[in-house]
């Protein structure tokens, strides 16, 4: 077997490749391949490790339907068309629940640095701007006891509402398709409507997939629901949200502010007016990026193929997204 992989990965997931007699080439490059390239490059290839978001629509499948195998090193599979891949009989796998606990610390530091500023105010030192000592000036937010709303509670979410349960003793209310048994046992979480969870989130974190029913769920009319002192984050996929209209919510004080993982485009452009924003934190995509975390993703997608090099099921397969 030979496996095209589409960045630099972590030496677990290469060594593991390695030592299954497993021929592997990494694109070393800084920037993202082209889709054209992409197909051309697979030919040659009997499996993909597709990292980042490469576009793997049916065009991309159908022109490599000969691939025995495509392991996303992600737990996000939105750049997938899984439905096609599953009709060309090609396995889809991801890197599920290793990313859960580094992806909710993330949501936890937005959560922390955007009702202090903490980023604004780091901004304001290094541009000599710490100024003069007023009492009423760089004035935050509180967390503890506000409650804390949850879009989409899988294991991701799951791990922030316990964070912030047992950090700031928040009450945790979520929106799902199904109930969460754990964090209603455990956290005492309270599944509630849609409409329910924006007017009564004092923090709104989204952990739910990129899907054509959640993409650009929270736009301003979204946005006009929730609490003026809300904070906004998400950890998930950019599309979520709407960018202009997230700017607009804020500019109007319709939400108090927001903290981003995740931007829609990305990377984010240095002239988004959300940068200069004092109660927004905006980070460059970094959920999942510790060494604990990576080295296991890359474990997970190496096991996906070292699976099919056997012409074995492979252990994290994915089904198509419902929407
Ligand atoms: C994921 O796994 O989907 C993350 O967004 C990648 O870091």
């Amino acid at each position: 077997m030979k496996v095209f992989i589409t960045r630099k990965i972590s030496a677990t997931g290469t060594e593991m490749l390695r030592q299954s007699g497993i021929e592997f080439t990494e694109w070393v490059e800084k920037r993202d391949i082209s889709q054209d390239e992409l197909i051309r490059f697979c030919q040659d290839y009997d499996g993909l490790i597709s990292v980042g978001q490469d576009l793997i629509d049916e065009l991309f499948l159908k022109s490599c339907r000969h691939l025995k195998v495509i392991a996303q090193m992600a737990v996000g599979y939105d750049n997938i068309d899984v439905a096609a891949a599953a009709r060309l009989e090609i396995p889809v796998g991801n890197t599920p629940g290793v990313l859960s606990k580094a992806t909710a610390d993330i949501a936890f530091l937005l959560m922390l640095a955007v009702s202090r500023k903490a980023i604004f105010m780091h901004k304001r030192i290094l541009s000599a701007e710490w100024g003069f000592y007023e009492p009423t000036d760089n004035l935050g937010i509180e967390l503890e006891g506000k409650t804390l709303g949850i879009f989409g509670l899988g294991k991701i979410g799951f791990e922030m509402a316990k964070k912030s349960a047992a950090a700031f003793s928040m009450p945790i209310i979520y929106h799902n398709r199904r109930p969460h048994s754990q964090a209603e046992r455990e956290l005492g979480a309270k599944l509630v409507s849609f409409e329910e969870l924006l007017k009564s989130s004092d923090v709104l974190s989204v952990h739910t997939a990129l899907t054509p029913e959640t993409r650009s769920r929270f736009d301003y009319s979204v946005f006009s629901l929730m609490k003026k002192n809300a904070i906004f984050i998400n950890t998930a996929r950019g599309a979520i949200h709407n960018e202009a209209d997230l700017i607009l919510a804020l500019q109007e004080n319709l939400i108090w502010g927001a903290g981003l993982d995740v931007t829609n485009p990305e990377p984010m452009l240095a002239s988004n007016p959300l940068l200069n924003m004092p109660n927004v934190a905006v980070l460059p995509h970094i959920g999942s990026a510790t060494e604990e975390t990576r080295g296991a993703m890359a474990r997970l997608a190496a096991e996906n193929i070292i699976a099919a090099s056997k012409g074995d099921k492979i252990p994290y397969q994915v089904k198509p997204v419902k929407s």
